[in-house]
């Protein structure tokens, strides 16, 4: 009997009933494996894909049948991972499934907002209904595995993938890691319609220096384990199955190759039992971080320092084995990374049947069904941050006479989706900004010029926008960055919104000095927009806002839907004051509050230190009013709770929801405290003239950090607290941790 045969037997008698003892199940299966084969498992290849799916490579064939390929990425399609499972299972010697594995990051047919943008809705349970959405759709494509969610803490915009996280703030990078995890793994890995979340990049990714991707990151350990390391952490007790090691080094160690994070921190301090898989390439290129002296070195110290499987890389299949043989690696670290692996593919089921994620029925039925995007335009309109409105300029009415729509994403259906829009179609499927407003707009309302483009320098279509610009009653102005000027290698060095749109806005402005104009924004970074406050009206930022963007756009253009979205990142004045976070540190000299200018004191000559736009900033078309803080008692002690109240009044004449903020300052520690941090936050819905009473509940948990010898917990003394509607404002109440 082959072995392949004997293997299935085992594990068809192992794999039923409910409480399956995997464990056990893998054990027994890497006592038949060889050196090179349980190798295999760490091993991940990229498929090649062409419209119709992926094809097998001739490599790729022969590694599968080897039993040299434990994963591929970029394959989907159920024909084409049919084609490749099929290989693994009927022509290598144990007929191990494949996993694969795919970069889902903000929906995969049906695109979502950047996720950046997603983080402004600080809506948990829309960010776990999209990933939710995400996995249905990739998961009936053949996809096991998606590479996200990332959760790099990063208060650097010039870096392109600030795009991709949930923006500066540790405790939201938290929450919203815990919600990408859920939506993607589901309760219940087995079911075919959930997919494995990888939790990257691990770690201080979002910290290059000067915003350079890929760059170099320093930090004391008491900056990593409070800001960088706590999302991983927190990754981990939601139960994701696999962890990313990144591209950059830190501290002097590449993170692929970094046994502290990878060792000490993520398998002893906290536990985590899911596999590591390296970005692609990292392993390799620790030879030009100069760190490893060759390929065959690389091997060795990125499995020495815990990274589970190679992506793409090609060092694990060639060096391990010879690294075993000569005593530089040791054989249970291969055991131990094989297993991993092997755990992952039991859960998911694919040794029940390692066809089960593939589904002619699914695949035909699932992409951008009606529920899915509406759920789209729904989220991407919670992610719109209506960054100023003067005058009220906004919302605009359907009765106007005739609006100009100018700029070269009015009617984009390919940036709209985004940097990693997956298989989300650019064109066709995309719902620009011009379709959405046609819902709400007859045709002879509407006047329409491109202007310009992003990136080239023709002015050739001024005359017209400004032509029709001075037609219009009302101008709206659609603008931003193309979607490759964020995400992966998109550093900026310049924040202003790119080219010679800003030339345009001033032109236009000039034109029509009395009129109204807003700003629509699609970009993926805070932008610089110093110039363009006092140009325009009114600012909507929409980041890039997915397949239903466009709708969504009108809908808050029109108050259907009005605005919600708050800031989760800081917009500089310049990028001279990068980086800038709400919660920093203070300094020795902070400037007075009634005399900023003061010389010697921790200002610029040239600007205030405060930003453009504040974490947490966000307009509603009503208004807010924080009245009546409570709290149930001053003293807090290690083993009791207080409770913060506020009231919030919705003011104006449009039912709205608002997100409340609560904000904590530790006065005085054994190393200095950031001057203000989030520690919780409400999403609520308030009808015009209705009042809520907001209730946070406080204990010392709350109050833990990193001291200088690395222990985690609170010191006794007093804290300042506030409810507020963003990170701008003065605390005006205290309490006391005593013991
Ligand atoms: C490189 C990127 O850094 C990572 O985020 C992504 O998941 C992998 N490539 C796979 O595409």
């Amino acid at each position: 009997m082959k072995l392949r045969f004997l293997y299935i037997i085992l594990c068809g008698t192992l794999s039923t009933g409910f409480s399956q003892n995997y464990e056990a199940k893998v054990d027994s299966l890497i006592n038949l494996m060889t050196l090179q084969e349980k190798i295999g498992q760490t091993v991940m290849y990229s498929g090649h894909w062409d419209q119709t799916g992926p094809f097998v490579g001739a490599d790729n064939g022969k590694y599968i049948r080897e039993g040299n390929m434990g994963a591929m990425l970029n394959a989907m399609s159920v024909k084409g991972t049919r084609d490749l499972q099929k290989i693994a299972v009927e022509e290598s010697r144990l007929g191990i499934p494949l996993l694969f594995g795919y970069d889902v990051i903000h929906g995969h047919r049906t695109i979502f907002p950047i996720n950046l943008g997603l983080s402004a809705s600080w809506d948990l349970k829309m960010v776990e209904e999209s990933s939710r959405i995400a996995a249905e759709e990739a998961s009936a494509e053949g996809i096991h595995w998606t590479f996200a969610p990332m959760i790099d803490v990063s208060r650097e915009p010039r870096w392109g993938r600030i795009s991709e996280g949930a923006g500066e703030d540790v405790f939201l990078n938290n929450e919203i890691g815990k919600a990408y995890v859920r939506g993607f793994q589901g309760d219940d890995l087995s079911q075919p319609n959930t997919v494995l979340a990888c939790a990257k990049h691990y770690v201080a990714y979002g910290a290059a220096q000067a915003g350079r991707d890929y760059h170099t990151t320093n930090m004391g350990e008491g900056e990593l384990r409070n800001v960088y390391l706590p999302p991983f952490k927190a990754a981990v007790d939601a139960g994701v199955e696999t962890f990313m090691s990144a591209f950059n080094e830190l501290n002097g160690v590449p993170t692929s190759g970094n046994k502290f994070t990878l060792r000490d921190i993520l398998r002893d301090e906290w536990k985590f039992d899911g596999f590591v898989v390296s970005d692609y390439t990292s392993i390799n290129e620790m030879i030009q971080h100069g760190f490893a002296k060759d390929s065959i070195d690389a091997a060795r110290i990125g499995m020495n320092a815990g990274v589970d499987m190679d992506m793409v890389g090609h060092v694990y299949r060639l060096h391990l084995k010879t690294l075993v043989e000569e005593g530089k690696v040791s054989e249970a670290y291969i055991n131990d990374a094989c297993k991993r692996i092997l755990l992952a593919k039991f859960k998911l089921g694919l040794f029940d049947d390692p066809y089960r994620y593939i589904d002619e029925l699914r695949e035909a039925n699932t992409a951008y069904k009606p529920e899915f995007l509406a759920k789209a335009r729904e989220i991407a309109a919670a992610s719109s941050v209506l960054l100023q409105n003067n005058n009220k300029v906004l919302p605009l009415s359907k009765k106007t006479k005739s609006i100009a729509f100018i700029g070269p994403l009015v009617k984009d259906e390919a940036d709209i989706l985004g940097n990693w829009a997956a298989k989300g179609e650019r064109g066709g499927k995309a719902v620009s900004v011009f379709e959405g407003v046609s819902e709400y707009l007859k045709a002879n309302q509407i006047l329409y010029a491109k202007g310009c483009d992003i990136l080239n320098d023709d002015r050739s279509g001024f005359e017209e926008a400004i032509s029709i610009s001075q037609k219009a009653d009302q101008i709206v102005l659609v603008m931003g960055e193309n979607h490759h000027m964020s995400g992966e290698a998109a550093s900026r060095t310049d924040l202003k919104i790119p080219g010679i749109q800003p030339e345009l806005i001033k032109k236009i402005r000039e034109a029509n000095p009395n009129k109204n104009i807003t700003l629509v924004l699609m970009n993926g970074r805070p932008l610089n927009l110093s110039d363009e406050v006092n140009l325009v009206d009114a600012i909507l930022e929409v980041w890039f806002p997915g397949t239903m963007g466009g709708a969504a756009t009108a809908d808050l253009l029109f108050g259907t839907v009005n605005p919600s979205g708050k800031l989760t990142v800081t917009f500089p004045r310049n990028v001279g004051q990068v980086p800038i976070y709400y919660n920093m540190k203070n300094t020795g000299r902070p400037i007075p509050e009634n005399n900023p200018k003061q010389d010697y004191k921790s200002n610029y000559i040239d600007v205030p230190n405060t930003p453009l736009f504040v974490f947490g900033h966000g307009l509603s078309y009503t208004k807010f009013r924080y009245s009546d803080l409570k709290l149930s008692s001053e003293n807090l002690t290690f083993s009791s709770t207080i409770e913060a109240s506020v009231k919030i009044t919705n003011t104006g004449n449009i039912d709205g929801f608002e997100i409340v903020q609560l904000y904590i300052h530790d006065k005085v520690g054994s190393v200095t405290r950031p001057v203000k941090e989030l520690k919780g936050f409400q999403k609520i819905f308030l009808k015009k003239g209705e009042s809520k009473t907001v209730t946070f509940t406080i204990s010392a948990e709350d109050l833990k950090f990193y001291n200088s010898d690395m222990i985690y917990g609170v010191e006794i003394g007093e804290f300042e607290i506030a409810i507020a509607p963003s990170s701008d404002f003065k605390f005006k109440h205290t309490f006391n941790l005593n013991d």
